[in-house]
């Protein structure tokens, strides 16, 4: 069987498995907000489905995106979830002879869509206990050169859990306006951060800020996201588009009733899941060999250092899995650290991670005992 079906094969298992708990995807398995769901039930009934919606997405929404990440005068592109953002930014900023600056650990797929544009890519090692697992402004610096073309940083980073501080994104966005370069900074995570700070109020020229309403409302399976960014950078993405259809109508209709009741609902889901991330921290504290490197997580997610422990990150996923507990492989997110970690999401039920908790070293014994497993995605 071809790799691309081995790979379909098994998510499709993953999805058809009705009593798996996921926590490998940072998805938020937590309570959808009733009026969340209404309005998408309203958007069938009213047979609002059946039209296309606007190009760039239905007004209401490109306006609640920017107020919530409070950048007046920028422009939004409603996409496919993020990644179609981050797919078309990438293939229309980057050609052959340009290079494409990121960390390792990361979140890969642009760095598959700017090598397939043809791009350098520069991973820079960021998995150091010393530098607090965060790229600096020096490593940076010494990194881009002329031909630097686009940096994209995750931030907070998926799969570490860091957020940058003020003085550093304003640090990385003079280095990028120094060198002419494009920013992405990829913002998925920013709503479990403790602070955050846009990398646009810097460098609104060339800066893209990637927004997500899979993490923090929940909606991944819909595909709701967007791009923001500069209107001139906007035109140039608007001018040949993926889907110059409009993103799907139901998605947008649910991400609007979304930031409407944000204030009030989103609150208890970060409550939720920093007592699940205290949690892990407890369990971890009492197995040997395992460490928690990023604590607190300014995602939904953190990692759990392996190394000590002699454990296989693969090895560790695959009895989870068998106690039908889905978290992530380090390999997901680097191929240079892989051996190194794993990754589990934290906005579940309080009663999926404490059963994760309990078991978990158990999980570390079997995982002992596993030598051989069949490729993790
Ligand atoms: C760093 C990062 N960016 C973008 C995405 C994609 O987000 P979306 O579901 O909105 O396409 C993810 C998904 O896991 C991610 O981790």
């Amino acid at each position: 069987m071809r790799e691309f079906e081995h790979k379909n094969a098994y998510f499709d298992r993953l999805a058809a498995n009705p009593r798996l708990r996921w926590m490998g995807q940072n998805t938020n398995h937590l309570p959808l907000p009733p009026q969340v769901r209404a309005a998408m039930l309203d958007a069938i009934d009213s047979d609002a489905i059946r039209g296309y919606a606007p190009p760039l997405g239905m007004e209401a929404l490109r306006r609640g995106i920017l107020d919530d990440l409070g950048l007046a005068g920028a422009s939004v592109m409603v996409t496919d979830g993020a990644i179609e953002g981050l797919y078309h930014a990438c293939r229309t900023l980057v050609g052959p002879g340009d290079e494409f600056i990121t960390t390792d650990p990361g979140w890969r797929w642009p760095v598959r869509f700017a090598a397939a544009a043809g791009a350098r890519v520069v991973e820079i090692p960021i998995y150091d206990a010393a530098a607090g697992y965060k790229l600096t402004p020096g490593q940076l610096a010494g990194a881009v050169g002329p031909r630097t073309r686009l940096v994209y940083l995750i931030d907070p980073n998926n799969p570490l859990g860091v957020c940058y501080t003020r003085e550093e994104i304003e640090a990385f966005a003079a280095i990028c306006r120094e060198a002419g370069a494009y920013l992405i900074h990829d913002c998925t995570y920013r709503h479990f951060a403790f602070d955050h700070t846009l990398a646009a109020h810097f460098y609104p020229q060339r800066t893209l800020t990637t927004y997500s309403f899979s993490k923090w409302l929940g909606l991944a399976g819909l595909r709701i996201g967007a791009i923001v960014a500069d209107g001139e950078v906007i035109e140039a993405l608007a001018s040949a588009p993926p889907n110059n259809l409009g993103s799907n109508v139901l998605s947008q209709r649910a991400a609007l009733a979304g930031l409407a009741v944000k204030s009030s609902w989103f609150p208890g889901v970060q409550a939720t899941q920093r007592a699940n991330q205290a949690m892990i921290r407890d369990a971890v504290a009492g197995i040997a060999g395992l460490t928690l490197p990023v604590y607190p997580s300014s995602g939904n997610f953190v990692i759990i250092d392996v190394t000590a422990s002699g454990v296989a990150p693969e090895a560790l996923v695959e009895a989870s899995s068998r106690r039908d507990f889905m978290i992530r492989q380090g390999g997901y997110h680097t191929e240079r650290f892989a051996h190194r970690f794993v990754k589990v999401s934290t906005t579940v039920p309080a009663q999926w991670m404490r059963e994760f908790c309990e078991l978990l070293p158990e999980l570390v014994a079997t995982a002992r005992g596993i030598n051989a497993v069949d490729a993790k995605y």
